[in-house]
């Protein structure tokens, strides 16, 4: 089969994904918050980010070969970290950290992840980074901060977009709670759906591994909610400062929307800003983030490293972020959507879409080096 004809743009990913997997698991990797404004936003901001087409470029071939954060990465877009992955499709993580280490490209590992640092660490094989929700105790931060390291994560990154939950009225249309109950609805459509049923037997049922770690009995373990409430802590600026002394690899701060915000991260010793309005799910009631992005760049000045990500879903969006101003660009439920429909071979078909993407886009615009971009950038009239 001929993956290119049958599924060349994400959105056949996205389809396919649907059709594969129980609707409560589509339902949370798809959904954002509220009537899903900022999701349909995001994309609308990015649509109205135009080039100008070239004349006569000559031959186009783009290296995409960059160097961030001190590291060689093979493109400039990585994968952003989506908890329970393994609900989407069984053994996601592993499908995902394998694919990043053959293509030398990010793969973020969340802290709510199915699986544990010290099982996917070693199989990203340096190209891993840990995203941090803060735990209530000190002492399991330290811990978790210690066992990211020690499984291999070079680069930590801190999420400061969740101060609390948001709504998700459509997982919760889709009777999708924690603990998960199972009701009749959830049964038949994991018997509709065979492959993710058989896959997830296999696998075992999706749990927040990490958390679980640190609740004490096994009866407690059973309780999806409590696991959870280990890692939910009110992080402040003084959590910042104490992350910042105990973390000596590169610090990322992701979730960042605000210009002066960023900023102030920077000045308390963030390598990286990441800015991101968490794909839609979090605060309805703010702007698209790549309408964020050039004012985060300005403020932050050339040098700061920053990252984008929300709504990403081509190449062609890939670009324009860089051309606004980032150094990489992540994209979260693209890759599940992949994974979902395609499982082990998903990642690298999406790697694929997305490089060509680019690069036929870069000759389209006539830029020759991601550089070139910005200048090619034409504001709509
Ligand atoms: C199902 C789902 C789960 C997510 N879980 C996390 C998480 O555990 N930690 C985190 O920092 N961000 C999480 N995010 C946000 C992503 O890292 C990323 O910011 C977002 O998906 C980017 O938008 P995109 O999906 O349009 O690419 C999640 C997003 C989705 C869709």
């Amino acid at each position: 089969m001929d993956l290119d004809l049958r599924y060349p743009a994400v959105s056949d990913l996205r389809e396919r994904a649907r059709r594969r997997i129980p609707h409560f698991a589509f339902e949370y990797l798809d959904s954002g918050t509220g009537a899903e404004l900022q999701v349909r936003r995001n994309r609308e901001a990015l649509d109205a980010v135009w080039f100008l087409p070239s004349a006569l470029p000559g031959r186009v071939d783009p290296d995409f070969r960059t160097t961030f954060l001190g590291q060689d990465w093979d493109r400039p877009f990585g994968i952003a970290p989506l908890g329970m992955s393994g609900l989407m499709w069984p053994g996601a993580e592993a499908l995902l950290a394998r694919h990043a280490a053959q293509a030398r490209i990010p793969y973020c590992l969340s802290t709510v992840a199915t699986r544990l640092p010290e099982e996917i660490g070693p199989l990203a094989q340096g190209t891993g980074w840990f995203q941090l929700y803060v735990p209530a105790r000190g002492d399991i931060l330290r811990d978790i901060l210690r066992r990211a390291r020690e499984s291999g994560f070079s680069k930590l990154v801190l999420t400061v977009d969740v101060p609390d939950d948001s709504r998700r009225e459509r997982q919760r249309r889709a009777n999708l709670t924690l603990p998960p109950k199972v009701t009749p609805r959830m049964v038949w459509e994991m018997l509709r759906h065979p492959a993710w049923s058989l896959g997830t037997a296999r696998f075992g049922r999706p749990r927040l591994r990490l958390a679980e770690s640190y609740v004490a009995s096994r009866k407690s373990r059973s309780s999806l909610a409590h696991a959870g409430h280990v890692i939910r802590g009110t992080p402040d600026w003084d959590t910042l400062r104490e992350i910042r002394d105990l973390w000596s690899g590169d610090l990322i701060l992701k979730g960042v929307m605000d210009p002066e915000v960023a900023v102030r991260l920077r000045a308390h010793g963030a390598d990286a800003i990441w800015v991101s309005n968490h794909g839609g799910r979090q605060l309805e009631a703010a702007p698209a983030a790549i309408t964020m992005l050039p004012k985060v760049r300005a403020a932050l000045g050339p040098e700061v490293p920053v990252l984008f990500d929300s709504g990403v879903s081509s190449g062609m969006d890939v670009l324009r972020a860089l051309a606004l101003g980032a150094d990489f660009v992540m994209l979260g439920r693209a890759w599940h959507y992949a994974v979902a429909a395609l499982g082990a071979k998903g990642p690298g078909h999406l790697h694929h879409i997305l490089t060509e993407d680019m690069r036929l886009n870069m000759a389209q615009v006539g830029a020759h080096r991601i550089a070139d971009l910005a200048a090619r950038l034409c504001p709509p009239l």
